[in-house]
């Protein structure tokens, strides 16, 4: 017994000529037994599987993938272990590489020279076009969002192929090809064929398997709306939509889609909270301020962020920590022509509802002037979004992320409630809260609100 290095050389591949190599499945330090598959290629008509022609440890590879050969091209250096009469010819010593180019190659390669596998009655010998591939993967699933890589923790039918597992599958080029365009790693999936050969209806299984499994990507893939000609229906008129307004609902639609969204709904008795605002009224205009039920609301969520800390906070980029912050900045939507904005109320716990109030006012108005500074919307810990100005009893804000919950206030109105023994007319608030389910439970969300109502009921709290 003794040991020798050979250039094992591209066999004979029939017609074809510079075929591209699309798959290596060995590397150096691999050792191989006889017709293991070395590395596949792919003209435009087949997938071809180079079998090694011998057993041996591979040393050194002299192609790589994207390098395209021809018969008689050097494929890698082979160590073999037992050097016998019957090395096959597709193999030789480095110095005879140049001759072995036209030298005879093994039986199960040489056979197909005659006829391309797409021609009628075209064979080709197991070790060329039934054995062992992979699927290699030239862009994401099909199905995935354009531009959505697919996620680390992606399922065999989103990750790139090429593994020596794959390499052992046994497909069909046609097979092949078919999982090469979605995506599919042939060495993940069962085949159902004879002898374990994987067949087409193999890889449309494995596929709408991974596509419908739970946890499959780290964001659900989102189907599109399939598009409607609306004009087949009657009159239509196309009005672009404002820069803001397509921006904003990007970030809301991220926000809708990422977060597990649940919207606690509550009310609470503001009738006293009323009655002082409207006392503090003559005050407030002396100072030129508008008091409105807003600033009470900023002051009371302040006070509930301190009773529930997990509420002002926000989860760490990989979902692993809750970050609490010690500082109470209080954004609050406003609405302007253009679409939504979010000023920040910077440090809201340090300031009285009048200094609220103006700057409240201030901030409204330059975001409905467009003279917002983006400075002016950082930071929010917690968005207040108040439509009390115009009615409705409740509605399920979106949390503006990275937050964990934002409150949504709809119009007081007088109601009767029953009190002491008799219906009393009293000024009732309802309002709602959307939580990061991640983050928040029901239980708490529901103390949150209760707590909220509270404070908002006996305003003392407010100013403790
Ligand atoms: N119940 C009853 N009345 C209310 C109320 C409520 N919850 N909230 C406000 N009002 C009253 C105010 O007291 C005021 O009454 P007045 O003029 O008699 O004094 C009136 O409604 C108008 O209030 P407004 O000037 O809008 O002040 P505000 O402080 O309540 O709100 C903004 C200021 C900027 C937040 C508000 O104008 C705005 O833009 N809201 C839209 C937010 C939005 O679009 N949210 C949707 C996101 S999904």
């Amino acid at each position: 017994m003794m040991s020798q290095i050979t250039d094992i050389l591209t066999p004979n591949i029939g017609d074809f000529d510079a075929v591209e190599i699309i798959e290596i499945a060995v590397q150096p330090g691999d050792t191989v037994k006889p017709e293991d598959t070395l590395l596949t290629l792919e003209s435009d008509k087949a997938t071809m599987d180079i079998p090694a022609p011998t057993a041996g440890t591979v040393v050194e590879l002299m192609v790589k993938v994207g390098d395209s050969v021809s018969a008689g091209s050097p494929i890698l250096k082979l160590e073999q272990a037992e050097v016998t009469a019957a090395t096959p010819t597709a193999t030789a010593g480095a110095d005879e590489a140049a001759a072995a180019a036209d030298a005879a190659v093994p039986d199960t390669v040489t056979a197909p020279q005659q006829a391309t596998p797409d021609e009628p009655g075209a064979t080709r010998p197991e070790s060329l076009v039934e054995k062992p591939t992979a699927a290699v993967p030239e862009t994401p699933p099909a199905s995935l969002p354009p531009g959505q890589k697919p996620a680390p923790n992606a399922p065999a039918g989103a990750q790139t192929a090429g593994s020596s597992a794959s390499a052992k599958a046994h497909a069909s080029p046609g097979v092949r090809k078919f999982a090469r365009e979605l995506g599919v790693d042939l060495g993940l999936v069962k085949g159902s064929g004879k002898k374990g050969r994987i067949l087409k209806e193999d890889v449309t299984a494995f596929t709408k398997s991974v596509m419908t499994s739970e946890g499959v990507f780290d964001r659900p893939a989102l189907q599109d709306i399939p598009p409607v000609d609306f004009s087949k229906f009657g009159p239509v008129q196309t009005q672009p939509l404002a820069r803001l307004k397509r921006l904003g609902g990007q970030n809301l639609h991220r926000n809708w889609v990422n977060v597990p969204h649940v919207t606690q709904f509550d009310e609470t008795d503001i009738t006293e909270l009323e009655a002082f605002r409207l006392s503090k009224k003559t005050e407030a205009d002396q100072r030129g301020v508008k008091l409105t039920l807003l600033s009470f609301l900023v002051k009371a969520v302040v006070v509930a962020l301190k009773k529930f800390p997990e509420f002002n906070a926000s989860l760490s980029p990989d979902g692993k920590d809750l970050i609490l912050k010690h500082y109470f900045h209080i954004g609050v939507a406003v609405n302007t022509d253009q679409g939504l904005l979010v000023p920040v109320l910077q440090d809201a716990n340090l300031k009285g509802v009048f200094e609220l109030a103006a700057e409240l006012s201030a901030l409204a108005q330059q975001a409905r002037d467009k003279k917002l500074r983006p400075a002016d919307m950082e930071g929010g810990c917690f968005t207040i979004s108040s439509l009390g100005h115009i009615g409705g009893a409740g509605f399920t804000p979106i949390i503006n992320c990275p937050e964990v919950a934002i409150l949504g206030v709809s119009r007081a109105t007088l109601k009767p409630v029953y009190q002491a023994g008799k219906l009393e007319p009293r000024l009732i608030l309802p309002y709602s809260l959307s939580y990061d389910h991640r983050v928040i439970d029901g239980v708490a969300a529901a103390q949150f609100t209760r707590a909220l109502g509270e404070i908002l009921t006996d305003i003392r709290d407010i100013l403790l």
